[in-house]
């Protein structure tokens, strides 16, 4: 079954009131491999297909709707879309549309203007503002008068933004104000889903569409059983602000078998975040797969590899949560991503054998410029994650590539997806002091009005009970400029210079690690 007639079907069961309540999304990677051009290096002209880890959903804006097509985050908290003219074509691809407010006859623009803003973890990335409440939809979902923010201006951001975190991790949250109901909230809120709880199936390299399952998960999309973990808090706050667990192993299975490469004593917090293309990992397991794989760095000190060297004979084994957690195996192949020249041809070693990116990076070993070990869309694609923002849990299995059949289950507080593992616990160190953020001092209430959504009616689109599909489609990549590859807020940082740009490759991944991080508050 197609992922189109797994939303017919669901479309059909929302007629029976007892069917689950969840909101499926089908997902599409941008297919157009954004070529960067890598002009200052003589010996390596080479574009890597960053834009393979981008995955974007349809959502719609305003009356009438404005289509926009926006990342799918669950490293952020906000909804936001370039408002015209707001996106800075020098560092951007300004992909998947423009809202302009001016067009729609039901938006509520936050007075006073200006307090929006967020910067992610690629140096440089700028996000400011203005805050408002509009209707979103994403397919046969729609919300009336969600809080969200348009751009007007945006620099080193490839696209809007549909953060899924908590709220706890909102932008406006780093000067001091109260968070406000996401998305997420609001689904619940407004009664589509009956727990703030959704379900990631990106698929493999080689496939173009992926699903986000709100409210449930699907059975048929993983193999064995779905383990959970407890979702860890930051360390400054205490509170859970984001989709970090306990990684507590790294393994290697090739035809010679199995042998695990961290100490027995080994955890590390991991952010599991679909906004990030690559896998960020500690710097010295990361110079032991580089030899691993007989990579060699280019000019920017991104591993290359000969791609036929990352084929399916092994897998690199993560285990979460303790020996008795799960494990996910991410085959070699998946952390090929071709490098292409710019004249969008795969790059080849001298010998001919084709040149691939290392889907990984390392944290760097400067502890004041660090970046927190995450675990992106190349680690994600291999496992099927349920965020459980209520019930406070992460469940992961192995994902099936191309599954094609489905069978949907709800979850509740009642019935959360499992019990968790017991607990090796970390905390989530990568946080700072949002006040380096340097930001406008923003404080007022985003919603304006000071009334708060979701809290009343769903405005006539009474969703109980539904199954709810949402569509998605990939965005044209147009520009040449960067792509980020992390979502993240992060410390403010000088934009890179022109030429820093033009070598940047796996270009966030390389900028990622000139900056500061902080994802978390
Ligand atoms: C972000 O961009 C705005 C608009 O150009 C600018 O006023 C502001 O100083 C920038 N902030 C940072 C931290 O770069
Ligand atoms: C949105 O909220 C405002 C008040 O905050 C209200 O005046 C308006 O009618 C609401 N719009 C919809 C479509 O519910
Ligand atoms: C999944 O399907 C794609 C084509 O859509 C194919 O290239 C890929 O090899 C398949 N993956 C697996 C693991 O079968
Ligand atoms: C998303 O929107 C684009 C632009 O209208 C459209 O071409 C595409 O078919 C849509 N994708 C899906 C899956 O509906």
């Amino acid at each position: 079954m197609s992922l189109r007639s797994c939303a017919l079907l669901g479309l059909a069961a929302s007629a029976l009131a007892a069917e689950p309540k969840v909101l499926h999304m089908p997902m599409a990677r941008n297919p157009n491999a954004n070529p960067l051009a890598k002009r200052d290096s003589a010996s390596v002209t080479v574009t890597n297909a960053l834009s393979e880890g981008i995955y974007f959903v349809n959502a719609t804006v305003g009356t009438p709707g404005q289509l926009v097509q926006l990342v799918l985050d669950t490293g952020s908290s906000d909804v936001w879309f370039f408002g015209p003219n707001s996106c800075d074509a020098k560092t951007s691809d300004c992909l998947g549309g423009t809202y302009d407010p001016s067009q729609s006859s039901s938006v509520l623009i936050s007075q006073p203007k200006g307090q929006f803003f967020i910067q992610y973890g690629t140096p440089g990335s700028n996000v400011t503002g203005n805050y408002i409440k509009d209707a979103f939809s994403v397919g046969e979902a729609k919300v009336t008068n969600l809080t969200m923010a348009y751009a007007t201006y945006a620099a080193y951001v490839p696209t809007g933004v549909m953060g899924i975190g908590f709220d706890t991790n909102e932008a406006i949250t780093a000067y001091g104000g109260k968070p406000y109901p996401n998305f997420v909230d609001v689904l619940k809120s407004e009664n589509v889903i009956s727990t703030k709880a959704y379900s990631l199936w990106l698929n493999d390299l080689e496939s173009s569409t992926g699903s986000c399952l709100f409210g449930g998960y699907d059975t048929k999309k993983f193999s064995g059983n779905l383990l959970a973990v407890p979702i860890q808090p930051d360390e400054s706050s205490g509170e859970l602000t984001s989709m970090t667990v306990a990684w507590t192993a790294l393994g290697i299975t090739t035809q010679s078998g199995s042998q695990t490469i961290t100490s027995s004593s080994f955890k590390s917090p991991a952010l599991l975040d679909s906004g990030t293309t690559l896998s960020i990992i500690p710097d010295d397991i990361y110079e032991s797969l580089v030899t691993f794989f007989d990579a060699t760095l280019d000019q920017a000190g991104d591993a290359i590899v000969k791609c036929n060297l990352l084929d399916d004979s092994g897998t690199l084994d993560f285990t979460f949560g303790g020996s008795d957690g799960p494990v996910i195996k991410v085959p070699f192949s998946e952390f090929a991503l071709p490098a292409t020249t710019t004249n969008g041809q795969q790059a080849t070693f001298n010998d001919g054998s084709l040149a691939c990116y290392l889907g990984l990076q390392g944290t760097g070993s400067d502890p004041t410029s660090q970046v927190p070990v995450i675990l992106g869309d190349t680690f994600l694609r291999s496992a099927y994650v349920v965020y459980d923002l209520d019930n406070k849990q992460i469940s992961l299995a192995q994902t099936v590539f191309n599954a094609t059949d489905s069978n949907v289950v709800e979850i509740t507080s009642a019935s959360p997806v499992a019990s968790v593992v017991s607990g090796v616990t970390v905390t989530q160190t990568a946080s700072g002091n949002p006040n380096e953020l340097g930001g406008p001092t923003a404080t007022a209430d985003p919603t304006g009005s000071g009334s708060s959504i979701g809290s009343g009616s769903s405005g006539g689109s009474d969703l109980s009970g539904s199954s709810l599909t949402v569509s998605l489609t990939p965005a044209t990549a147009t520009g040449s400029a960067s792509s980020s590859t992390s979502s993240h807020k992060s410390s403010a940082n000088p934009a890179p210079g022109p030429d820093f740009m033009s070598t940047a490759l796996i270009a966030g991944a390389s900028m990622l690690l000139g900056g500061v991080f902080f994802v978390l508050h």
